[in-house]
């Protein structure tokens, strides 16, 4: 019998692109890496990096479809529908980890789910998913080398500025912002 690592490689060599196939790797190097003495279980990060792109190659149609037709309640989808539907892979990528490789485990499932727009109150499995997407090894932009070291030292810190980085992108080019970016935005915002 196969086990789930090679399952994953094979799923993924088959239904991603080998620039999305090599990114998800990447990301898997890296979310272990920091993963280390965080208190996480290591397999479970290793897991939900390696699948966490892996409804990307579904069109925004498909996600939409395929999401309805299982009855998914995703908060803001009529707003994800409209604007953005591509940012429904991660949602869409939860679904098809539970349906394909039978995984129930809600710190996986979780950690793809929120992977590009985050939550309030997220796990340190899902901050380490989402910082690790933005500075896996093929992302290349200004200043991310110290993005990156500083994600070693304190992923706390790396978030913020990950989540951060995300909205100015947004907002530079004159963009609608997810209202559910905003929501870990004003989540994790200093309070005073
Ligand atoms: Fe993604
Ligand atoms: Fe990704």
């Amino acid at each position: 019998m196969k086990n789930l690592e090679q399952k994953i490689f094979e799923y993924l060599y088959r239904n991603l692109s080998p620039k999305r196939f090599e990114h998800s790797y990447y990301v898997s190097k890296f979310a272990v890496s920091l993963a280390e003495g965080k208190g996480v279980n290591i397999l479970k990060v290793q897991t939900a990096a390696l699948l966490h792109d892996c409804a990307k190659s579904m069109t925004g149609k498909e996600l939409i479809n395929f999401l309805k037709n299982h009855k998914r309640k995703i908060k803001y989808f009529k707003e994800i529908i409209k604007y953005y539907p591509q940012l429904l892979h991660s949602y869409a990528g939860a679904l098809v980890i539970k349906n394909e490789f039978k995984i129930k485990d809600k710190e996986i499932l979780n950690a793809v789910k929120y992977h590009t727009l985050g939550r309030p109150s997220m796990s340190m499995t899902e901050k380490i998913l989402f910082v690790a997407d933005a500075l896996s090894r093929d992302r290349k932009y200004k200043g991310i080398v110290e993005i990156r070291n500083l994600a070693k030292k304190d992923i706390d810190a790396a978030f913020m500025i990950v989540l951060s980085n995300k909205i100015k992108y947004v907002l530079s080019g004159g963009k609608r912002l997810c209202p559910q970016t905003v929501d870990t935005w004003n989540y994790y915002a200093k309070k005073d």
